[in-house]
């Protein structure tokens, strides 16, 4: 069973046809909501809307460790995580679909661990290709098969957020190698990584990363909520033609 992590317009899956509805609780708090239990083309599917069904959690408040937890716990074998990002690179701008296939973290001050020490050995999970590559693959194939142009390949640059980056942290951003920006990414992908589930990303560019091209004097949030609604049709495209 496949789940799918819905981000900032995408609290709804349209072709998911809902079975059944399940409040998990655990050891970690309250995931961001119920699990949503359904079908998409033939195959069981389970979703969760990162920021809670109406929008109200942040990035940095986000319970990723309960997430991570309740998904595994219903018995999801993998994980398609959708988040909204901002394009660094020259090719990522407004509208374009990117799998991400490297992470650099510059979050702080979030849970980021289910090996804290308090009741288990230390671990120290290997986190060298942080995305699965089969499931990359199958993200890219079913995007073929929609016929939705997906860039393959892009490294992540995880922000603590909520507040946008500067123009001057975009630029230490690119200078480290970062293409697209987001504030979910992590620890999400590294949970998934202690829990053994298989995890990766479909990043929809929703604006250009402060300072870069259009973005120079300020990013609108009018503007972002067109270009993230127009191309959340695209992303639904795709996880329709999932099964292959
Ligand atoms: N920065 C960080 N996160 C984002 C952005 C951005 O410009 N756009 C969408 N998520």
């Amino acid at each position: 069973m496949l789940a799918i992590i819905g981000g900032s317009g995408l609290t709804q899956l349209a072709n998911l046809n809902i079975e059944r509805r399940e409040v998990v609780r655990t050891p970690y708090g309250e995931p961001s909501g119920v699990l949503l239990f359904g079908r998409v083309c033939s195959m069981n599917v389970v979703f969760l809307a990162r920021h809670g069904y109406g929008h109200t959690i942040p990035p940095h408040m986000v319970n990723y460790r309960a997430n991570m937890w309740a998904l595994h716990k219903a018995g999801a074998t993998g994980v398609l995580s959708v988040a909204s990002v901002g394009g660094i690179r020259a090719d990522l701008g407004p509208g374009v679909l990117v799998v991400p296939h490297q992470i650099i973290d510059y979050t702080h001050s979030r849970r980021g661990t289910f090996f804290d020490g308090v009741d288990g050995p230390v671990v120290h999970v290997d986190f060298t290709e942080p995305y699965d590559s089969v499931l990359r693959r199958r993200i890219l194939a079913a995007a073929v098969e929609a016929g939705e142009a997906v860039v393959d390949g892009a490294v992540y640059a995880a922000t603590q957020g909520p507040r946008l980056e500067t123009a001057a942290e975009i630029e230490r951003l690119a200078r480290d190698g970062a293409d697209v920006v987001g504030m979910t990414g992590m620890p999400e992908a590294a949970l998934a990584r202690e829990l053994d589930l298989p995890y990766a990303a479909l990043n929809v560019v929703v604006n250009w990363a402060a300072g870069r091209a259009d973005s120079e004097h300020e990013i609108r949030f009018e503007k972002i909520e067109q270009t993230a609604q127009a191309a959340m049709g695209r992303v639904r495209h795709v996880i329709d033609r999932i099964c292959g």
